[in-house]
């Protein structure tokens, strides 16, 4: 149960009944100031108006009817006509002691489930991935999950780059210079080398060009043999993005990339023309958004670049091939929603896109959730030594070998308990958990500093704290000699601590729905650091298995539900846990 969506519905139908309202009034709830209350409800100014009253006289009325509700322990007029709720902690307390034996912690389905596609990772074919990728592999991953959390039918789509005017280079490229044991031996290394000589050599040598260009329209019609080039550089490329993938513990639904809509690009251009929404330009066909007429959104009035479908040499465009992916996710899934997760940069291409969309009919919410850049420790966009991009494997490598480094440190000076056997695990776990809190934790759109030296924290907002506390709670329960999976009891709010932590556990469906409603994981990290801090207070200050009879069984029903709320919402971003640490 959504504790602010529950109360907001009773606040909602207390305020109709006791006004004599028509309707049933937004009693504007809030969270509120923790001196005042926990929820405080602001529709009595709002509603004063409306009634011709003051709004104080119509708080006073309300708060009488909202004090009488069981969940309820104090309705509070303050100030012009706020009224401040505080709960009622034994029904706070029954809410949580539920929550525990419900396999999803009590976070409900929304009312009207959609189907939603969710386009994420998507990196480009024959070339590595690279540090770029690896936000919206790991933020379209949490995505994925959370709405479906919430019961949503998700296709996570992974669109790779996989067609277009790279193979026509690396088609002829690997004639002159492919070395088939390199090709062996590190395929996407030298399918990279290749493509670098080859784009290098197109821009000096106008035949060779040509030879790229005639490649590429073979590839397209179909010619066996350029396609079985094709198919071999992908069948690289497929296996290196699989690892990535594997280490990451990342899966798909579908792997529709560009290559999946080639035979529907003539359609889609056919179609704007028919529409009238595409028009020639100098032998390009694009749309030209300032002469369509009608209205634009604000991002796109003063926008001059029109969104090219078929440029003067006939190639289709990345655009082309995503207005044909809509038509297609609306015709095989009739998805309600498509969702990019997208480098923030690409903005304008997603805006125009979602134009073209809108223009040809289709009905369903397209959203781009983008997201900024990874900075280095110095503030600038991070680089190898020779100034390129970095990879994303030795990325992954240095954060596991620093989880290494500071998991031995904490094994020798006793403050982690991880057996010799378990440690190449642990080391998995945490290293690629803290790259992936690290990451999540930020607000998405905004670039952040990633400091390798900072990443392994077993203190504070870092993923290394949050599995800490997942295992000390295990470890309670090992050393109580009780069963955490399905424990149950009665959980009773005595101890401030046990108040202040069942505050937070309770708005843990809350968070979930929030998260993935707006897309921003980092809800779900900022919840599981409160539940690991005010879990850190309470097992300070209440001893758990010293405790006795009712007052154990529900302290460590506490534990439990803990427990459980930061392994799951963990789980949902991707991120493991262990039971030792
Ligand atoms: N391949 C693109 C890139 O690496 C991202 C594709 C995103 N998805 C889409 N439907 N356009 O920049």
């Amino acid at each position: 149960m959504r504790l602010s969506k529950h109360l907001a519905d009773l606040a909602s139908s207390t305020l109709q009944s006791a006004l004599g309202l028509d309707e049933r009034p937004d009693p504007l709830l809030r969270p509120a100031d923790p001196k005042h209350g926990d929820y405080q409800l602001n529709a009595a100014m709002a509603l004063a108006k409306k009634l011709g009253r003051k709004p104080r006289d119509i708080a006073e009325e309300a708060a009488t009817e909202l004090a009488k509700l069981d969940a309820i322990a104090s309705a509070d007029v303050a100030g012009p006509g706020f009224i401040n709720l505080r709960l009622e902690e034994a029904w706070l307390a029954a809410r949580l002691t539920e929550s525990l034996s419900d396999p999803k912690l009590g976070v409900d389905p929304v009312d009207q489930p959609e189907t939603i596609v969710v386009d994420f990772s998507s990196p480009n074919t024959a070339k590595e991935m690279h540090i770029g990728h690896i936000r919206s592999t790991i933020i379209g991953y949490a995505i994925v999950q959370l709405l479906r959390e919430i019961g949503h039918e998700v296709i996570g789509d992974n669109h790779l780059g996989d067609w277009g005017t790279q193979f026509g280079l690396l088609i002829v490229g690997l004639r002159e210079w492919g070395d088939e044991a390199k090709l062996k031996e590190d395929g996407v290394a030298e399918l990279e080398r290749i493509y670098k000589l080859a784009s290098a050599k197109k821009n000096e040598d106008e035949a060779f060009a040509d030879a790229a260009r005639a490649a590429l329209a073979e590839l397209q019609q179909g010619d066996p043999e350029s396609r079985a080039l094709w198919e071999r550089f992908m069948a690289i490329t497929r296996e290196a993005f699989d690892a990535v993938y594997a280490r990451l513990g990342v899966t798909f639904d579908e792997w529709l990339g560009e290559s999946a809509y080639q035979d529907r690009l003539e359609g889609v251009v056919g179609l704007l023309q028919e529409k009238g929404l595409a028009k020639e330009d100098q032998g390009a066909l694009g749309v030209f958004f300032q002469d369509l007429g009608g209205e634009l959104p604000k991002s796109l009035r003063k926008v001059k670049t029109p969104f090219i479908v078929r440029k003067k040499d006939g190639a289709f465009n990345y655009g082309t091939t995503d207005v044909a992916t809509i038509l297609y996710r609306k015709e095989r899934w009739n998805a309600d929603r498509s969702v990019y997760v997208v480098d923030t940069r690409q903005g304008l291409h997603f805006q125009q896109l979602f134009e073209v969309a809108k223009r040809l009919g289709v009905e369903m919410e397209l959203t781009h959730v983008g997201f900024g850049k990874i900075l280095g420790p110095d503030g600038k966009p991070l680089r190898t030594r020779d100034g390129g991009v970095p990879k994303l494997m030795p990325f992954l490598d240095e954060a596991v070998s620093k989880a290494r480094e500071r998991i031995e440190e904490g094994r020798e000076s006793g403050r982690l308990r991880i057996a010799d056997e378990d440690v190449d695990e642990a080391v998995k776990v945490i290293g690629i958990g803290a790259v992936k809190y690290a990451d999540l934790m930020q607000n998405r759109t905004t670039d952040y500093r990633f400091d390798p030296e900072k990443l392994i924290e077993f203190k504070g907002q870092a993923g290394p704290y949050m599995q800490f506390q997942v295992a000390r709670i295990r470890s309670i329960f090992e050393k109580g000699g009780e069963t955490l999976e399905g424990f149950s009891a009665p959980i009773l709010l005595d101890h401030d601590r046990e108040k202040a932590l069942a505050r937070v556990l309770a708005r843990y469906p809350d968070a979930i729905h929030a998260a993935a409603e707006t897309y921003q994981p980092h809800l779900v990290c900022d919840h599981v650091y409160e539940v690991a801090t005010a879990f850190s207070g309470f097992y300070d200050d209440c001893p758990v298995l010293d405790a006795e009879g009712d007052a154990r069984a529900s302290r460590l029903a506490l534990c439990a539900l803990s427990e459980h709320q930061l392994a799951h919402g963990l789980g949902l971003l991707g991120i493991g846990v262990l039971d030792k640490m």
